[in-house]
């Protein structure tokens, strides 16, 4: 049995898991009355995850983000670990690493996207971890399959997951991009894919990482699909942000959650 395994049986409890339900309820309560937070926590959620290396074992949604906050790709992202610390006094036996994937999780939900299944134990690592790079915004087909393979992770879980980009915008300190990806920033919906499939549209950003997504052969069918199909993106989005938020991280079994038995 590996570490994590061991810590996640040790970690849930009865009342681990009421913490996590009251977590829940408390963090669909902020955000359904501010949404403005939304793009921020699921940005929080795909960077604490995101450093994963599936060779090594490393990284992964395991908290170590708030101390990783000196991380130029992570500008910003302070805002979010503040917003989560008012739950986390609330219930504090609920880990870092569980909150910030379940923040990402309502964050999706309230705006509109797809109930995406939550599994709770993640153990926080003790320290800050050497950990994998995070996606560049500059970085091209090659460099996007370099990144989200090291992970573990496909070419549809890249461009599924890149529709995250429905919600939120670039902001000129903290990437040096500046605006919206979309027309409705709070709203979880395909419209990123629309967009990828027209010329530029002014006011609103593509980076050339999102660009790719639309010309690379690999990618633009799923581009195209999306575009499409709102149903599709939900679906694959639900699923490939699941394994995402549990990179790494073997939940205790058997569980008897329906979440366990999709
Ligand atoms: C595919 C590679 C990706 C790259 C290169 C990338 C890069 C970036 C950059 C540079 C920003 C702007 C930061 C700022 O100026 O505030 C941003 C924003 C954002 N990213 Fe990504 N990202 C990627 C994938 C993802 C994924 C997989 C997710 C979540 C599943 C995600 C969620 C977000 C969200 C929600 C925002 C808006 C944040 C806000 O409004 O403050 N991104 N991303």
């Amino acid at each position: 049995m590996s570490h994590a395994q061991l810590k996640a049986e040790q970690i849930v409890d009865e009342e681990y898991l009421k913490q996590i339900e009251g977590a829940r309820r408390h963090l669909h309560c902020l955000l359904q009355n501010d949404k403005q937070f939304a793009p921020i926590l699921l940005r929080l959620a795909f960077h604490d995850a995101g450093t994963y290396d599936a060779k090594t074992k490393t990284g992964g949604p395991n908290g170590s983000i708030r101390n990783e906050l000196s991380n130029p790709p992570n500008n910003g992202v302070k805002n979010a670990i503040d917003f989560c610390e008012q739950v986390k006094v609330k219930y504090p036996k609920v880990t870092y690493a569980d909150l910030y994937q379940l923040a990402g999780m309502v964050a999706v939900e309230v705006t509109g996207g797809p109930i995406i299944p939550f599994v709770s134990g993640r153990p926080d690592a003790p320290n800050e971890q050497d950990s994998g790079a995070l996606p560049n915004p500059n970085g091209g087909s090659n460099h996007l399959k370099d990144i989200f393979y090291r992970m573990g992770l496909n070419n549809r879980d890249i461009v599924v997951l890149s529709g995250a980009h429905t919600l939120g915008r670039a902001h000129k300190d903290r990437s040096g991009f500046d605006g919206p990806f979309t027309e409705q920033p709070l709203k979880f919906d395909n419209s990123y894919y629309v967009n990828l499939r027209k010329p530029d549209i002014p006011g609103l950003v593509k980076f050339p990482s999102d660009k790719v997504l639309a010309e690379d052969p690999d990618f633009r069918r799923y581009v195209q699909l999306y575009a499409k199909d709102e149903k599709v993106f939900f679906a694959h989005y639900a699923e490939s942000h699941k394994k995402m938020s549990e990179l790494g991280f073997h939940p205790r079994a058997p569980c008897s959650c329906s979440a366990m038995k999709a």
